[in-house]
Order: C-alpha cells, then sequence, then structure tokens
C-alpha cells in the first residue's frame, strides 16, 4: 500500500487533477499495490468522483472531532468527508498532534471515521529517540489509546502507520533505517496481538512513513517487513511516487 500525502498542496484544483491523473496512469499499471491519495478538503470531492471506478482511492488528512452535522465553523466531520467520496482519513498525523490532538482527541476522531465507514490511516510515533526507551512507551501509549473501545470487527479498517516526527519533512535529517523500521513494525504488532490476538494483529497493516523516498524504499520495505509507505514530499511528484510504486510491487510479488 502507498499512501501519499499531499498535504496543503497543490496551489489550484489544475494542478491537483494534473498530479492525479499522472498518478494514476502509474498506478493502473500495478493493480497489486494499493494507492491512497490523501488530499486537501477542497480537492476531495473533485478527485474522488474522478476516482469513481475505485482503482485509485482518495482520502482526507484528518477529520473534525464532531460528528455528523452542525453549526461548527469552519470544521469538516467524517460523514461529509465521506459524502463527497473520500474512502480514508488520516487521524494523529504529528502535524495535527503538535497543531493540539492529544491521544483522547485522535481517538474520538479514529471512532468517528469508523461510524462514517472510512477506513483510518493512524499516524503514531515518537518526537525523539532516547536510550531508555522512552520512546517505545510513547508509541505504545498512542497505538492503545486509539485504538481502545473499538470494535473487534473494525480493526481491518485501522491501518497504523509508524511515522517518527523527527524523520517527517524537509527539516528532517534523514528517514528511520529499515532496523529501526524492523524493530517498530514488530512492536506495534506485539502491542496488537497483547490487545486483540494474534490473528486479527497479524493481519493488520503497518506501513512507515517519513522522509520515504525512491531511494529508501526498497530497503525499508524489504528490511522493514512493512506493508507500504506514507510519503510526504514524495507524493508531490508523479514520477518519483511512480517509482515508489514499482519497487511497493516488486517487493510484494518476492514477499
Ligand atoms: P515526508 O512526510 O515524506 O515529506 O517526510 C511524511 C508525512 O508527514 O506524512
Amino acid at each position: 500500500m502507498l499512501i501519499g500525502n499531499w498535504k496543503m498542496n497543490p496551489s489550484s484544483p489544475e494542478e491537483a487533477v494534473s498530479l492525479y491523473r499522472r498518478t494514476r496512469t502509474k498506478a493502473l499499471k500495478f493493480p497489486g499495490v494499493t494507492v491512497v491519495l490523501c488530499v486537501p478538503y477542497i480537492y476531495i470531492g473533485l478527485l474522488a468522483k474522478k476516482a469513481a471506478d475505485k482503482r485509485i482511492h482518495i482520502g482526507g488528512q484528518d477529520i473534525s472531532v464532531v460528528e455528523g452535522i452542525g453549526a461548527y465553523t469552519g470544521a469538516v466531520s467524517a460523514e461529509l468527508l465521506s459524502k463527497v467520496g473520500a474512502r480514508y482519513t488520516i487521524v494523529g498525523h504529528s502535524e495535527r498532534r503538535i497543531a493540539g490532538d492529544d491521544n483522547i482527541v485522535v481517538r474520538a476522531k479514529l471512532k468517528s471515521a469508523l461510524r462514517a465507514g472510512l477506513f483510518v490511516i493512524l499516524c503514531v510515533g515518537e518526537t525523539e529517540r532516547d536510550s531508555h526507551g522512552r520512546y517505545l512507551t510513547a508509541v505504545k501509549e498512542q497505538v492503545e489509546s486509539a485504538l481502545r473501545g473499538i470494535d473487534r470487527a473494525e480493526y481491518h479498517k485501522v491501518i497504523i502507520v509508524y511515522e517518527p516526527v523527527w524523520a517527517i519533512g524537509d527539516k528532517a535529517l534523514r528517514a528511520a533505517t529499515p532496523q529501526d523500521v524492523l524493530e517498530m513494525q514488530i512492536y506495534i504488532h506485539k502491542i496488537l496481538a497483547d490487545l486483540i490476538g494474534q490473528e486479527i494483529a497479524r493481519s493488520m497493516l503497518v506501513l512507515y512513513g517519513g522522509s520515504s523516498d525512491q531511494k529508501n524504499a526498497e530497503e525499508i520495505l524489504r528490511t522493514g517487513q512493512v506493508d507500504g509507505l506514507l510519503p510526504g514530499r514524495a507524493s508531490l511528484n508523479p514520477e518519483v511516487f511512480g517509482v515508489m510504486i514499482v519497487i511497493a510491487d516488486r517487493v510484494a510479488r518476492a514477499t
């Protein structure tokens, strides 16, 4: 699975359509790779119509904690998102956590997204790595808190993305190493197994995000043994994203 997080890009609907089309052309050649584009709200309706054949999926980047409709200026609920054709939404992205979303808010958003029938892309990750393993506790709390109280039958609608905050964005020094990713992938699956049992835990997707690109994709996927990637910057370049799709397909076939 490859999830492109466009963040606050591109700068016009025309560019959004062009970026979508060029990405779609690449994606169609590799039907074994699920491609999701998480785009700004204002482009969701437009692109979801184009993606109606579901060969590539459109998602949001966040939702309001409030459900349904009502007098909430500036808010967009999961229900509204779903009605314009989104099938996925990110919750708990570090850029939203920095803006104030704590674990309780993330849980409320996750539940509201599930109630609206969306697949949830739950981002978790530590702000920094320490030598005492506190980063492991932080990730554990994020996973456990977000999933608390959800129905067993709904777990398969949650995709967990390990995104260490120190590896995200153009100020990041580097992506996590494939070894870091492997360690965290195993750890997250263990947390899930303790919560809901081996069987469901094993079937859940765990991805990596944070400075992933065409150069490190293969090693992260192979060594990290994750089910996919969530690139930000790299998803804005269809050539680069296209190479990542090719790599994801190759790795999936080899495993
Ligand atoms: P990046 O962003 O790939 O540009 O580091 C990833 C993300 O924040 O989702």
